[in-house]
């Protein structure tokens, strides 16, 4: 643990994480067996009296993995298992509303499904909806109804969350749902930064906070330790056993399936129990009280590293190949380094400069690419740097770039996005103001031809 992170761009307020004795003094999580949810209208008969119907069983014990495949079977329980059995994003009233699909656009399965939550039954004749395991945010149905597991995902959560709230608004006192959002607000908050932005959510009223919400597409959300106003793209775990650092900002290293595990187990639970700097620590029963054991991340892990894209639909006929000369001439290979289309190296932000402890631990390139540095200063998983992205599996995911502005490659290299007045085609920020997109400039001057190209060969990796 003590060598696992990247420091924050400011040493001083990493975070410390509670000890080990009091990890395993909080109880692991039990695992039930769940059921699928259906959309509206493509429910088997009398599904719900079934369900009623059903026993409680714990569904993950270690006794019985024995094979490798039984524990990635295993895995694959632990990233569909629901963590919340309270409405987070969506209830179950949700999903069993037309107009909750019509008005979030969330996304159905061509078999009728919905990947990102699970019934769940943990007494007899009391059927749960469960949410918030991995699967709600990084599972994505394709445009054809096929489910990738792993991939960014596509579930608009913070939209439908952000309807909840509106809803909420009109049959609650407001100035409740206000406070509740007031707290969900405060989490993200950066004492120790003279001007932290997360801040100005104090001042704002319930319908601007709501708004906020509404601003995230599908593909980012506002995770925990990330930010309502800066909110990450949801990168895609499909390859992540070739990342060498995890997050955007690099801020875990990963540099052996255990790290995978620690890192689960970080950002799933133990988050709430983090202390930065010389900031009073949260009381200790003040998260879910709940923690993935060491046998479920273990699964975990290998499931997520047992992952596979989808057959991928792109020829690799002649305009890829001429992409590919070009993607060689245009230097592209210097950070997206073939085969794996990444280096795998950390790259400083504006404003940021290293200090010469992180030079020796870390591989650091030092140029600097110009993209939108306040991610990597201005939240909890701030380290002041932007690791190289992998290139691959860009043709079934987006939006792109470490906060989702850019909706499509076609954007990426549109030298359009530097200019003032430009309208991102991703997440365009809270209050929908036009700006531009800067940095990385690498492509943006091929001619349209080799653009074409370029693209042609990047939709085949
Ligand atoms: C509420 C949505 C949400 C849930 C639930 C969630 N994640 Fe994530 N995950 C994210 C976001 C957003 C990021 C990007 C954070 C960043 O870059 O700072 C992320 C990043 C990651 C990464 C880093 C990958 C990389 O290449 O940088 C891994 C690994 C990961 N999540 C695994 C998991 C696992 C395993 C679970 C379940 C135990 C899980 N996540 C649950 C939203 C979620
Ligand atoms: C100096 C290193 C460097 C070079 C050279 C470089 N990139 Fe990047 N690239 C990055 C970094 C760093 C990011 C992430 C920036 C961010 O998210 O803020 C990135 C992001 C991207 C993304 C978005 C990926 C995603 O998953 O969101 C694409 C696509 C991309 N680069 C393609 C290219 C192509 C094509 C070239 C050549 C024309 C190129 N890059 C040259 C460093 C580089």
């Amino acid at each position: 643990m003590a060598s696992l992170e990247v420091p924050l761009a400011n040493p001083r307020y990493s975070p410390v994480h509670i000890s080990a004795d009091a990890y395993y003094r909080i109880p692991p999580r039990v695992l039930y067996k769940t059921y699928p949810v259906y959309a509206p209208g493509r429910e088997p008969a009398g599904y719900q009296d079934w369900l009623r119907q059903q026993a409680p069983v714990i569904a993950f014990d270690p006794a019985r993995l024995h094979s490798r495949e039984d524990w990635i079977k295993a895995g694959e329980l632990v990233f569909n298992a629901p963590t919340s059995f309270s409405p987070v994003f969506f209830s179950a009233a949700d999903l069993r509303d037309t107009a909750f699909f019509k008005e979030t656009g969330m996304p159905v399965a061509k078999d009728g499904t919905i990947p990102f939550a699970r019934w769940v039954i943990r007494r007899k004749g009391e059927v749960e909806l469960g949410s918030m395991g991995c699967n709600t945010c990084h599972t994505r149905v394709l445009p054809d109804g096929t489910v990738v597991p792993g991939a960014q995902g596509n579930n608009p959560g913070d939209r439908e969350g952000a309807r909840m709230l509106r809803r909420a608004a009109q049959v609650m006192d407001p100035a409740k749902v206000l406070a509740r959002m007031a707290g969900f607000a405060r989490q993200f908050e950066m004492p120790w930064l003279p001007d932290d932005p997360n801040r100005r959510a104090r001042a704002m009223s319930l319908d601007e906070l709501i708004a906020a919400g509404e601003a995230i597409p599908p593909g980012v959300t506002a995770r925990a330790n990330t930010s309502m106003f800066l909110p990450p793209q949801i990168p895609d775990l499909i390859r992540v056993r070739e990342r060498r650092y995890l997050d955007h900002t690099g801020l875990i290293r990963h540099r052996a399936i255990a790290d995978l595990m620690r890192y689960s187990s970080l950002s799933q639970d133990m988050f709430a129990y983090d202390r930065y700097g010389d900031l009073p620590a949260p009381r200790l029963d003040a998260g879910h009280a709940a923690r993935y054991s060491d046998e479920q991340l273990y699964a975990l892990a290998l499931y997520l590293y047992s992952l596979q894209p989808p057959p991928n639909p792109n020829p690799a006929g002649e305009l890829a190949a001429r992409g590919q000369r070009v993607f060689a001439r245009a230097g592209c290979g210097g950070c997206h380094t073939p085969p794996l289309y990444t280096n795998n190296k950390l790259i400083p932000v504006e404003g940021f400069m290293p200090p010469a402890a992180d030079r020796a631990r870390f591989d650091i390139l030092e140029v600097r690419v110009g993209t939108d540095p306040r991610y990597a200063l201005e939240t909890h998983k701030g380290t002041g740097y932007y690791k190289v992205p992998s290139l691959k599996g860009l043709w079934y995911r987006g939006p792109l770039e470490h906060n989702g502005s850019v909706a499509t490659l076609e954007d990426w290299f549109d030298p359009a996005r530097l200019r003032a007045g430009y309208v991102p085609t991703g997440f365009k920020s809270y209050n929908g103001q036009a700006h531009p997109v800067p940095g990385h400039r690498f492509g943006l001057s091929l001619s349209a031809d080799d653009k074409a190209a370029l693209i042609a060969f990047l939709r085949t990796l």
